[in-house]
């Protein structure tokens, strides 16, 4: 970390003699403050509930800007990785650091599909659930089943084992995910085919059956790949913040990625996909394009507890860069498809347009985020509502992997243990039952 030639202080009002902290500087963004000394010279914590103004470690691999619209992993623009590279290409970048040469590309996609399937024994374990069994509750199980089948991956301090889970993590995902939603159709599991693209060979598994030829169709092809490298990386969210936690204990590989499948589960996080189609869905059901203006009136009464689900972002408050690109890949395949004029499209386009003039929604910098778009790619290829926030798991699988290496390989890592504010009861005694 470089310091920078700046240091800052910190007074207190009562007397007590200040105390001076480093201050760090990265390659861009805001400078740090070093404040792990502070309760060691003061006897104080910070306090600052929901991470609002806390860096929780350096890491080199993804950078946002909320203000300017800007994602980078490793450097470059993801609209330049969206438009030259495939999944794959991104996935080695993320993991490595650095784009594959060609030599380098064909070895790594090979490394990857020679890993697409999964232990024959896994079926039995995914037949213990419920048909009508929510695919994240499957996945977060199936997920964190894998370290139960390949034990020779599973010491998080062994760089060997953490390659090799790495690949297995990322060539099971879509073979998972897959599974997830074939056994809620009550089809029969289609093995991968690894003489297809990562995502065609995904659409194969997810569409195709043993009857027929399953052909896969280019347009959706790429607009599957392109949801892929949108949500591979995003810098410290939730659910990566998650895997760093339970990761920082040394727990398996699997293990700390089945805690961060669980953390995006949440509607605020990845599920954001699901609650947006649902809400479409909803507004669809009570009348369609004549009852938004209604909607947006529940929206903006504070009271009503209704948000416009697929606006806003905690980083992003002047656009998602990933929305603009996702919006691009929605028309494509609208098209492609032939359902430009299907009602629930037109509704989620009338939500846009008066959510991007409505002063509620420019005063409060809230614009449409990925998860608007994607649900609407989504759902247009035939993904099933509740499979979105698995295929957001498949794809931000990668990122999860490389911020955990990057923080087991940290010198200055840490198991993870916040602080907190005690605000209950001060000691007291037990009274006898006939007291209390
Ligand atoms: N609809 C209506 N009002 C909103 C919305 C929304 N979607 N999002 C924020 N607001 C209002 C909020 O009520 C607050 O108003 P006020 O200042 O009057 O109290 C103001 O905007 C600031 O919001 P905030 O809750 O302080 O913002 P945050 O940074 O804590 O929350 C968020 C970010 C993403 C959780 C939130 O915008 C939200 O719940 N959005 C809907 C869910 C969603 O689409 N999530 C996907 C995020 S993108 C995928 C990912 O990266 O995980």
């Amino acid at each position: 970390m470089k310091l920078a030639d700046n240091k800052a202080t910190l007074s207190f009002s009562n007397g007590s003699p200040s105390v001076e902290m480093p201050v760090y500087q990265g390659n861009i963004g805001p400078d740090v403050i070093d404040i792990r000394k502070l309760y060691a010279q003061t006897g104080m914590f910070t306090y600052d509930p929901g991470f609002l103004s806390t860096a929780s470690c350096q890491s080199g691999i993804t950078y946002i800007d909320g203000d300017k619209g800007e994602l980078l992993y490793r450097g470059y623009p993801i609209e330049q990785l969206a438009t030259n590279v495939d999944y794959l290409d991104t996935c080695h970048l993320l993991l490595k650091g650095e784009l594959p040469n060609k030599t380098e590309q064909v070895a790594f996609h090979k490394l990857v599909t020679n890993h697409t399937m999964v232990n024959e024994q896994m079926q039995f374990f995914l037949r213990g659930f419920r048909r009508d069994a929510h695919p994240m509750a499957v996945l977060t199980g199936l997920v964190g089943a894998l370290s139960a089948f390949y034990h020779d991956s599973t010491d998080i301090n062994n760089p060997e084992h953490r390659e090799i889970a790495a690949i297995r993590l990322i060539a099971k995902m879509p073979t998972l995910v897959a599974m997830a939603y074939k056994y809620g159709v009550g089809q029969p599991f289609m093995y991968p085919q690894n003489d297809l693209s990562y995502s065609g060979n995904f659409l194969r598994m997810m569409f195709g059956t043993p009857c027929e030829e399953y052909k896969v169709n280019p347009v959706i092809e790429r607009a599957m790949d392109r949801i892929f490298i949108l949500h591979a990386d995003h810098e410290q969210n939730a659910s990566t913040s998650t895997v760093r936690l339970c990761g920082s204990s040394g727990t398996n590989p699997f293990a700390a990625i089945a805690a961060g499948v669980a953390c995006l589960w949440g509607p605020a996080h990845g599920g954001a996909n699901e609650a947006c189609l649902n809400m479409l869905e909803d507004i669809q059901r009570q009348g369609g394009v004549s009852k938004v203006g209604q909607f947006m009136e529940q929206v903006k009464d504070k009271n009503s507890g209704v948000k416009l689900m697929g606006f806003g972002h905690r980083v992003y408050k002047n656009y998602d860069p990933r929305a603009k690109l996702m919006q691009e890949t929605c028309n494509e395949v609208l098209e492609a498809l032939g359902l430009e004029n299907d009602p629930l499209f037109k509704l989620a386009k009338q939500l846009e347009k008066i959510a991007l003039e409505d002063d509620y929604f420019v005063q409060r910098k809230l614009y449409p985020n990925v998860d608007f778009y994607s649900g609407i790619v989504q759902r247009a290829i035939g993904i099933p509502v509740n499979l979105f926030t698995g295929i957001f798991a498949l794809a931000r699988t990668v990122g999860w992997i490389a911020q955990l290496n990057e923080m087991i390989g940290d010198p200055e890592y840490k198991i993870g243990r916040p602080r907190q504010l005690f605000t209950g009861s001060v000691k007291r005694d037990v009274k006898p039952l006939d007291q209390r």
